[in-house]
């Protein structure tokens, strides 16, 4: 994010914090509830941005060293994603070329070879079939070609983007869609993997998504956790392609700034901020001042009424001193969960689950979004245009 951006978002929220917010939305837009219990429209979702979409996976940092693995298999498909030998990023479909078998569980770690726990043909780590088992008594074939399939992939900016179907590479930039300023800005690269968690939930995946999509209720929901620290109902709101951004305030972060330094140039801004993205077509991106989350949002199998949340975060370099220092053995990468899940899960996710019921209920049959809640009407309109779906109106 070049530095004039960095000054135009903090000047919002300046003035925003000041003046009692900002509003960016046309219009109140209705939104229709079938769109979380209609299975065939999951069919479609499931095919369209889980088969042929590229999908933000992870940070490099999912991949620290050559020869580092991460086996994933919550796009509903299993794929294995490798540092290989020379140091770069593959993806492959997790399935053995014999007889089909998952070959590396779900997981990570540092291995050259994958030995599938069938019969035991081993792949390296280029995806290479390198040997089969008792290969005189199976019978002779060339080995050429019977490698794990390939899949595209792509590492730019310290992000690793897989599509789920052999094809055509990726455009990392064309899939950004103007937001490559700000994750060069971010440093992605120097972030290491700190931990992960899954988290099902009962509710249609793109109901997770709304979740994040506006602040409007942070005085309300989370007026006992988050709304000491990020002011509710203020928002900077950009779209980048089918993408947004919003960056919202910290109280403390603000008032302390402005105390102390009239010059907003000076003003840190990652340190005042949180930046919430949307990354086309099912995770949320979260930048602040200790670290990155990567939220990964997926349905739940077939299912319209359930998903699984797939979160990582990764640390800044100063941070992960401090999670590492031998005099503290007691600090775990595990405990920012605790803060996470206290809103996410415990707040949002349950409210998303009661606007779940309501759809089942058929005693309305669409909500309302806000002027306020501009990121809402946009993604919902990236993923009608990604279906070829008329787009819902603001009036
Ligand atoms: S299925 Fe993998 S070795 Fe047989
Ligand atoms: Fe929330």
């Amino acid at each position: 994010m070049r530095r004039q951006e960095r000054l135009r978002l903090l000047a919002i929220l300046r003035d925003g914090l000041a003046n009692g917010g900002a509003v960016h939305g046309e219009g109140i837009v209705e939104s229709p509830l079938s769109d979380f219990t209609c299975p065939d429209l999951l069919a479609e979702e499931q095919r369209v941005f889980f088969r042929e979409t590229p999908l933000f996976m992870g940070l490099s940092g999912d991949l620290p060293e050559n020869g580092s693995y991460w086996a994933d298999s919550e796009t509903g498909l299993p794929i294995l994603m490798t540092r290989d030998d020379d140091g770069h990023f593959r993806a492959f479909a997790n399935t053995c070329r014999h007889r089909g078998a998952q070959v590396v569980p779900d997981g990570r770690g540092n291995q050259p070879r994958f030995s599938c726990p069938f019969h035991a043909w081993t792949y390296s780590n280029r995806g290479d079939l390198i040997a089969v088992t008792r290969a005189e008594r199976f019978g002779d074939f060339d080995k050429t070609g019977r490698g794990l399939i390939e899949l595209p992939c792509a590492e730019k900016y310290g992000m690793l983007w897989v599509r789920p179907t052999p094809g055509d590479d990726i455009d990392v930039d064309a899939a950004l869609g103007g937001l490559e300023d700000d994750m060069a800005h971010w440093e992605l690269p120097e972030h290491s993997y700190g931990a992960s968690q899954i988290i099902p939930a009962n509710v249609n995946w793109k109901l997770a998504v709304d979740t994040f999509g506006e602040n409007y209720h942070f005085d309300v929901l989370h007026r006992e956790t988050l709304a000491s620290d990020i002011r509710g109902n203020l928002q900077t709101h950009d779209t980048f392609g089918p993408n947004y951004r919003m960056v919202f305030a910290s109280i403390p972060g603000f008032a302390e700034a402005s105390a102390k330094e009239p010059d907003i140039e000076k003003w840190p801004f990652r340190h005042l901020t949180l930046s919430v993205y949307f990354i086309y077509p099912n995770t949320i991106f979260l930048v602040d001042g200790a670290a990155v989350d990567v939220v990964r949002i997926f349905p739940d199998g077939n299912s319209t009424r359930k998903s699984r949340t797939a979160h990582s975060f990764y640390v800044r370099p100063q941070v992960k001193a401090y999670f590492e220092d031998p005099e503290f053995p007691e600090r775990r990468y595990e405990d920012r969960f605790v803060g996470f899940n206290n809103v996410v899960v415990n707040e949002d996710y349950k409210m998303a689950e009661s606007t779940q019921r309501c759809a089942e209920t058929g005693f309305q049959s669409h909500v309302l979004f806000g002027r306020n809640e501009p990121a809402l009407l946009h993604y919902h309109n990236a993923h009608r245009r990604g279906l070829g779906k008329p787009l819902l109106e603001a009036r």
